[in-house]
């Protein structure tokens, strides 16, 4: 079985603005981050991986299918999971009743394999407890967890999970890397991201969005190396750089390029991402 994706020239226009800008991609098994500002089209991404948007051109190939062609298209529905950044929800399903729902979407026909499923899942995020609940009682936590669940609904092979922890509190936060990195049989998991945390902490690869174009795609310790040499602090602020900050010592540190005999500073993954991002990453940031 083919567990990959392809891209290749992948292009998406709203208008004139460039949601996606000739993207060329392979990812196989594994956790990857997809890091970007707001606007910088991870959604539009995902929802192309999702079957939900056709691009406007390129070539598409995602777990050996073509999401062009029908029959190939709900093949590759029935194997993936996807969490969308705003999930619609029925509000006046129950917990069980929405996920059960979506079970039947993707065409698990034995009722009392499909309930069992369900049962799993929602264990699986720790809403067993609500699961007779109405979803519009729920909170925005237990929404997102909601939203979590049914993605992982019958161990889908291509897992895309858009801003899954947007919002999360710590706590929930550490017990949504728990379940995601701990999936059995490896799938390919798509995760996008704003917060270069969840990146360090999950992903073996990361791939930099900004204005729909690639940035950067590779590990994240080779992102933070990638900004060696374009980090430096002084006690006053250059305006030379690309951006500078004041730090809690009250020393200013820089990004871009130093001048001669500037104090390098060790790079870290946050300095990487604003020299790929540019400014976009800093209206996210702050
Ligand atoms: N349905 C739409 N209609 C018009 N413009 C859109 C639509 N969806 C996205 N865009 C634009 O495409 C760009 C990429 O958006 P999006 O994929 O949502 O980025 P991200 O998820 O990284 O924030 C943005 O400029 C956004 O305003
Ligand atoms: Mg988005």
């Amino acid at each position: 079985m083919n567990n990959s994706i392809e891209l290749e020239g992948v292009t998406k226009r709203y208008g004139s603005v460039h949601a996606l800008d000739r993207v060329d991609l392979t990812i196989g098994s594994g956790i990857t981050g997809l890091l970007g500002p707001n606007g910088a089209g991870k959604t539009t991404l995902l929802r192309i991986l999702a079957t939900v948007l056709a691009p406007d051109s390129g070539a598409t190939v995602l777990l050996g299918r073509d999401p062009a062609m029908s029959d190939d298209r709900t093949e590759i529905r029935r194997r993936l999971g996807y969490m969308p950044q705003e999930p619609g929800f029925y509000r006046n399903f129950t917990v069980f009743e929405f996920v059960d729902y979506v079970g039947i979407l993707k065409q698990i026909t034995d009722r009392s394999q499909r309930h069992d499923e369900v049962r799993r899942v929602l264990d699986h995020v720790d809403l067993t407890e609500v699961a007779r609940r109405k979803i519009k009682a729920l909170s925005g936590g237990m929404r997102r967890r909601l939203a979590l669940a049914q993605a992982l609904l019958a161990h889908p092979d291509l897992l895309l999970l858009d801003e899954p922890t947007a919002g999360l509190d710590p706590e929930q936060r550490l017990r949504f890397r728990a379940v995601v990195s701990q999936l059995p049989n490896r799938p390919v998991v798509l995760l996008s991201t704003h917060q270069t945390e969840d990146v360090v902490a999950l992903c073996e690869r990361v791939i930099v969005l900004a204005s729909g174009v690639v940035r950067f795609d590779g590990t994240p310790m080779t992102m933070t190396e990638a900004a060696r040499g374009r980090v430096w602090t002084a006690t006053e602020q250059d305006i030379g750089a690309l951006l500078s900050w004041r730090m809690g010592d009250g020393k200013f540190r820089h990004i871009g390029d130093p001048p001669a005999g500037a104090a390098q500073a060790e790079p870290t993954i946050d300095d990487a991402y604003l020299l790929l991002a540019g400014r976009d990453a800093l209206t996210v940031a702050s």
